[in-house]
């Protein structure tokens, strides 16, 4: 057998990008006050800021696409993946929405009250913004192995069921239902193991809570599982996808990821307690229950991506593709979250500028590095992200200095990941004349959408 994995189909339709030069790369940041947020992606050779939304879809999602039903009542489109969706998940209600932040908001508004806590094994921050807007605590619970970005574990996903159990038992009347996101992407796109979900499942059943898993990128858990849980090897996707939902009482997703679709998402339940309460949210903020947020024809793209995402072959590629890079950034000397994760590599700034104060955000400044010497945009996830400007004008600093690169599925062939590793290399070559970043301008929450920078 040839070593090479290749990318798993071949390209019908393609989409120029276009390279530009350095002084050109230059000016534009500079006009971006330094925040590659604000770079037209015209302006982007690789893009690799989400793997949301972004990827490419097949032949049969476009096929499909024409056979929506954009009834606003009873669309046949709804019926179709209504089915698909049982038949993957198990659970008997599908409630579809334009987006996950969109299944989080109708979900908690539901069955959330001011006062309550949700644990999980690390919130996605939409999620947290979700909850703490109704003021709900959002506890994260990753095992302690989920915050050391050096150490290799198989499931570095994994909520620690001993600090959750304590939570229930301190907390049990706050607490609505346990959450657990699959794959962890705020701790690196690690994923759960079988274990962990089924005894997190176990747990909250032993104190009457229901437990809603947050499934964006189920199907790369899923493949994570049968390359390294024993006992998994030779089960197909589907059944440990299905074993993986049995588990819980109810899911959001964003299909924008393992959905292999650019936008949607939906809840599931298993029963029909929250319907009523759900379905009317849903109504009175994305629409009829029939359509949610979706087109007819969107509901019939998601069908399809579902079970494209699931395909083996694609799986084992996509895990690959994230491998394969971390082997060249090894090479390389660069450090980044081991091992890779499912949908991206997160890059630790500090082994690359490991004399750079945290206070001249490092990550930042290597992201905009990454952009200067190749047209390459990541997304910083460190101090511009998650710290904060206190009263006094000093700041609160992250843990972490990282640049996340994810993949948009299906889009970037094995050359780009080639021409990244050189990109990548040769910025670390140069790190002394990296410069740092401080802040002009930002906005009050969320400041690395829109603040703007300066060099020190
Ligand atoms: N949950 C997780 C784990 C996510 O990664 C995301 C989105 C969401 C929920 C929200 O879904 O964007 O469809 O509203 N993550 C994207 C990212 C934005 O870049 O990681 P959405």
């Amino acid at each position: 057998m040839p070593k090479t994995l290749i990318e798993p189909f071949r390209i019908k339709s393609v989409e120029p990008i276009r390279m530009t030069t350095r002084a050109e790369r230059e000016q534009l940041l500079q006009a971006a006050h330094l925040n590659v947020f604000k770079l037209r992606a015209d302006d982007v050779l690789i893009d690799w800021l989400t793997d949301s939304g972004t990827g490419a879809m097949s032949s049969r999602q476009w096929g499909a696409i024409m056979e929506g039903d954009e009834s606003y009542a009873g669309a046949r489109s709804y019926y179709r993946l209504e089915k698909v969706i049982q038949d993957i998940t198990g659970m008997a209600h599908f409630i579809p929405t334009h987006q996950g932040r969109a299944a989080e908001k109708v979900l908690f508004t539901a069955v959330c009250k001011k006062g309550d806590l949700v644990p999980n094994n690390c919130h996605f921050d939409t999620t947290r913004g979700n909850l703490e807007y109704m003021g709900v605590e959002a506890l994260d619970c990753v095992e302690a192995v989920g915050l050391q970005p050096a150490t290799i574990a198989p499931f570095k996903g994994n909520i620690d069921l001993a600090r959750v159990e304590e939570v229930l038992q301190k907390e049990g009347a706050r607490i609505p239902f346990g959450m657990l996101t699959v794959t962890n992407n705020t701790g690196g796109g690690q994923p759960v193991s079988m274990a962990n979900i089924r005894a997190y499942a176990a747990l909250l059943k032993k104190y009457g809570k229901p437990f809603i898993m947050d499934v964006c990128r189920f199907a790369e858990n899923a493949m994570f599982i049968k390359m390294r849980e024993s006992g998994y090897e030779n089960t197909p996707i589907p059944d440990i996808v299905r074993e993986m939902f049995s588990y819980a009482d109810g899911a959001t997703m964003s299909a924008k990821k393992d959905g292999m679709v650019n936008i949607g998402g939906f809840i599931v339940l298993r029963s029909d307690e929250w319907l009523d309460e759900v379905r009317s949210d849903l109504i009175m903020m994305e629409g009829f229950p029939t359509y949610g947020g979706m087109a007819g024809r969107d509901l019939e793209a998601l069908a399809v991506g579902l079970q494209e995402g699931m395909d083996e072959d694609y799986l084992r590629y996509r895990l690959r593709t994230a491998e394969y890079l971390g082997e060249k950034l090894d090479e390389a000397g660069v450090g980044f979250v081991r091992p890779t994760g499912g949908h991206a590599v997160y890059i630790d700034a500090k082994t690359v500028l490991p004399d750079m104060p945290v206070a001249h955000y490092p990550a930042w400044a290597l992201c905009n590095a990454l952009y200067l010497e190749g047209g390459i945009r990541g997304v910083e996830i460190g101090s511009v992200m998650f710290g904060k400007r206190l009263q006094d004008g000093t700041e609160t600093y992250h843990s972490m200095e990282l640049v996340r690169l994810a993949f948009p599925r299906r889009m970037y062939t094995q050359s780009h990941f080639d021409y990244a590793a050189e990109v990548i290399a040769e910025v670390k070559e140069q790190a002394a004349s990296i410069r740092g970043v401080k802040i002009t301008k930002q906005p009050k929450f969320l400041r690395h959408f829109t603040a703007e920078f300066d060099w020190v």
